[in-house]
């Protein structure tokens, strides 16, 4: 046996988004891609800003020496100062070059500040429903994540949060605009947060670091904010990439940036540093950080996330499929319908399989920590999601 026991049991309980990716592929070929509803997997339809391209193109002609060696683990310089200009906007206050990390992906960011702050047996709490790999990447470290459920709305439950700290609790995740929900946690509620942070911090001499993962900070509805935690809570990093907001998630390319008032700043970016290098990352792919730094700021029109969004809502209205209006990112979290056939039936991994027999690929909720709803990704064709609307009534009449 060659497979680490723990492995096969982590493999086997959650490859479900993979496998109904796979199954979208089959299912495409077996009754052709314009008959196949596939909302499975948040991969960016839109194209990249016309710019990337060019600066590929540019950077393919250009012949800078060394442009293909080895660099410092935390990224070039100039790009640290491209991502240290732009956290400053988005956070209000100033933060510079040497604060940022650059790396493989938000996921790869959060890797790399989990290894840096996780000892074994520290825990990490999420608001739930949550990212799905958060388990993984909490038990890479040798940490437990600890889910606290959000309220009804999707908004955090500070008290359930409160409650769930212990002297054992190192880090706490938020996620927002949040994937599953779309849901954008308010100001108020960030504030309220660093207050209980602060109460925890005094009687358990703890400092709970946030990390604030924000892959779709920028892909937000009716002209949201999304609230920054860097002026309310010093210890805290920001992980995300440009995944979403600049359609680019094959490329693999994010950072980290530490708050510079946290208290330990110096100490922890040099830690986010080393984990980069001995995770085996060494440093993020070296031609995109030429080029998110000359691209970051590019236009995107997320209006047409937007449209989507407004056309899948109407079209789940209208099968009677209950779900949460999303504030940004572009998924859609659905209530399974009450059954017509079996009363209290709100299995969604029997109605995501149900949904199957009518060609749309959905995932179920109980994936994300949410039993009784499902997960629909809209970046996906505009034809897609119109040509759904008889499939989804057909699929909720008949449950
Ligand atoms: C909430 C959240 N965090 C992190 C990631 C990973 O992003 P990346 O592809 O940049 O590693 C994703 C990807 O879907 C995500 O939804």
């Amino acid at each position: 046996m060659s497979v680490a026991p723990h492995i096969k049991e982590q493999m086997s309980s959650s490859s479900f988004i993979r496998k109904m990716f796979e199954e979208g592929v089959q299912m495409k070929k077996e009754f052709g891609a314009e008959n196949v509803y596939d909302f499975s997997i948040g991969n960016p339809d839109l194209e990249p800003p016309a710019k990337v391209k060019e600066m590929l193109v540019t950077l393919g002609h250009s012949d800078i020496p060394g442009m293909h060696g080895y660099m410092p683990n935390a990224g070039y310089p100039e790009t640290r100062a491209a991502m240290a200009e732009k956290v400053s906007k988005e956070q209000g206050v100033p933060v510079d070059f040497s604060h940022i990390v650059m790396s493989v992906g938000a996921a790869g960011a959060m890797n790399s500040v989990l290894k840096a702050v996780l000892a074994p047996g520290d825990e990490v709490l999420v608001p739930s429903p949550y990212f799905v790999e958060y388990g993984h990447y909490v038990r890479n470290h040798g940490g437990i994540l600890k889910p606290v459920p959000t309220a009804g709305d999707f908004s955090l439950d500070l008290t359930a949060i409160e409650s769930a700290l212990s002297p054992k609790t190192a880090a706490l995740i938020i996620n927002s605009p949040n994937n599953p929900t779309g849901k954008i946690y308010t100001k108020q509620d960030i504030a309220s947060l660093a207050e209980i942070l602060e109460k925890h911090r005094k009687t358990s001499g703890r400092s709970v670091v946030i990390i604030a993962d924000e892959p779709y900070r920028a892909i937000v509805y009716n002209n949201a904010a999304v609230a920054p935690v860097f002026p309310v809570w010093p210890s805290s990093v920001i992980v995300t990439s440009f995944a979403k907001d600049l359609s680019l998630p094959g490329e693999r390319i994010g950072y980290a940036a530490v708050n510079p008032a946290a208290p330990d700043a110096s100490e922890l970016i040099d830690a986010v540093i080393f984990a980069t290098r001995i995770l085996g990352f060494v440093n993020a792919p070296a031609a995109f950080q030429r080029i998110v730094a000359a691209c970051w700021n590019e236009p995107v029109d997320y209006s047409l996330y937007e449209s989507r969004r407004n056309t899948l809502m109407s079209i789940l209205r209208n099968a009677e499929i209950p779900f949460f209006e999303p504030e940004g990112a572009f998924y859609l979290f659905c209530r399974v319908p009450e059954s017509r056939k079996t009363p209290n039936k709100n299995d969604d991994r029997a109605f995501c399989g149900h949904l199957k027999k009518y060609h749309i690929l959905g995932v179920p909720g109980s994936g994300f920590g949410k039993e009784g709803w499902f997960r629909l990704a809209y970046c996906v064709p505009e034809r897609t999601i119109s040509g759904s609307a008889q499939a989804f009534k057909n699929a909720a009449g008949e449950w």
